[in-house]
């Protein structure tokens, strides 16, 4: 098959869908891949990098989706790319349909394959190509939030490990999933005293087990939670309620009885945050002070480590990748069940029920699209 990855165009997206490495397994298994010039280079690949990998270097956009058969990309195509994408080529990219109209009527007009990243989906319900960001999300928001505990940021001025004759801080993590399990390690290995709050006894049960010392778990309510803002230092917002926004478990009012210097990373900003007073920021204005409480709520957080966010969203979408270039979508997808809810548009129809509801759009099963 012949394999196009254009460089990102949307703005600050320095991520690219295929490494050097990847681009070697393909051609290795008898693929051609060819690479827009510089597309690697925000995320530190150069582009002998993957000529050495056996790639072709092309010098333009409308070059690469010109030849290939599959475009593997990281963020849906923008309004400059619609008109680029070709009748039954396959895309394989993060979409999120249900947030953009336009997106949606574009790629049903342009009769391609639209797979998604974000709603491939494993047997357990579980979405691998979307807990590959949480955990860099998870893991970066103990980094800011150290960071922006420092005095000079407007912080309370208290480290998080304390010293030796000095308590740490305290860390309060509110949903104990894939973002908050990768926050408690963080927090934990900075020597900080972490509680996770969670409502599922299940998943505490299980983070009680593999979790070290100084790390608790609280059954999330409101109770517990006007207890414990009381004494925290840094609280993390990392709840998920699939399909639906996010409850604000800290409202405006709450934030009079948080200390001074307190600060909320709040990484559920992208379904409406779980902190009340927390709307979206970007990298380059980060926080933002309500009541004397640092607020940091980036919609993005993965973009500011592309080099780590490429290798750990290549990771898991390469195989994935394999399997499509090796048997085309239609038999990847009828041998491997995670791909077929990934199936979000084929030939001009939307064969994801959530979309078409979106919209109002027609629907057709997309088993229509996979019998033989
Ligand atoms: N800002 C960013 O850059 C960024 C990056 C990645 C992920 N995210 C977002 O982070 C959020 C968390 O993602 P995840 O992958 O950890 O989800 P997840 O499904 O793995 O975990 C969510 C957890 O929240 C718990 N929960 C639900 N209701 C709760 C409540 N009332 N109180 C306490 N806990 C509750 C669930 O039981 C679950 O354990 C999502 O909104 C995701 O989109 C943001």
């Amino acid at each position: 098959m012949i394999i196009g990855t254009p460089k990102e165009i949307k703005n600050n997206e320095n991520r690219v869908a295929l490494t050097p490495a990847g681009a070697k397994e393909l051609v290795k298994r008898g693929h051609q891949v060819f690479v827009q010039h510089s597309a690697g280079i925000g995320s530190g690949f150069s582009n002998d990098e993957y000529i050495s990998a056996g790639a072709t270097i092309l010098p333009t956009i409308e070059e690469v989706y010109a030849i290939a058969d599959m475009i593997i990309k990281v963020k849906e195509p923008i309004e400059p790319e619609y008109k680029l994408i070709k009748e039954n080529q396959l895309l394989f990219t993060y979409f999120h349909f249900a947030s953009y109209e336009p997106l949606t009527k574009a790629m049903v007009q342009s009769k391609a394959t639209c797979l998604a990243y974000e709603t491939v989906e494993k047997k357990d319900r579980s979405l691998p190509l979307l807990i590959p960001m949480s955990e860099v999300a998870g893991r970066m928001a103990i980094q800011k939030g150290a960071n922006y505990l420092e005095k000079p940021l407007q912080g309370r001025g208290i480290l998080l490990g304390g010293v030796p004759g000095v308590l740490p801080a305290k860390v309060l993590i509110l949903g104990g999933g894939i973002v908050g399990t990768q926050a408690a390690w963080m927090a934990a290995g900075l020597g900080a005293d972490v509680t996770i709050m969670d409502v599922s006894l299940a998943r505490m049960r299980y983070l009680a087990d593999v979790m070290p010392a100084n790390v608790k778990t609280m059954m999330s309510n409101e109770y517990n939670i006007r207890e414990m803002i009381k004494h925290a230092d840094l609280v993390v917002g990392a709840v998920l309620i699939p399909g639906a926004k996010a409850p604000h478990l800290i409202t405006r009012d709450m934030l009079k009885i948080m200390k001074p210097g307190t600060v909320l990373v709040d990484v559920a900003v992208d379904q409406g945050g779980c902190i009340e007073t927390c709307k979206p920021t970007t990298h380059e204005n980060p926080t933002y002070i309500i009541d004397d409480v640092v607020h940091y709520c980036v919609a993005n957080m993965p973009g500011a480590v592309p080099y780590t966010s490429t290798l750990a969203l290549t990771n898991a979408t390469l195989p994935y990748a394999i399997q499509l270039a090796d048997k085309g979508w239609k038999k990847a997808a009828q041998q491997n069940p995670d791909l077929v809810p990934g199936l979000n548009v084929i030939n001009g129809e939307i064969v994801y029920k959530a979309v078409a509801e979106a919209f109002n759009m027609d629907y057709v099963p997309v088993e229509k699209y996979l019998a033989d």
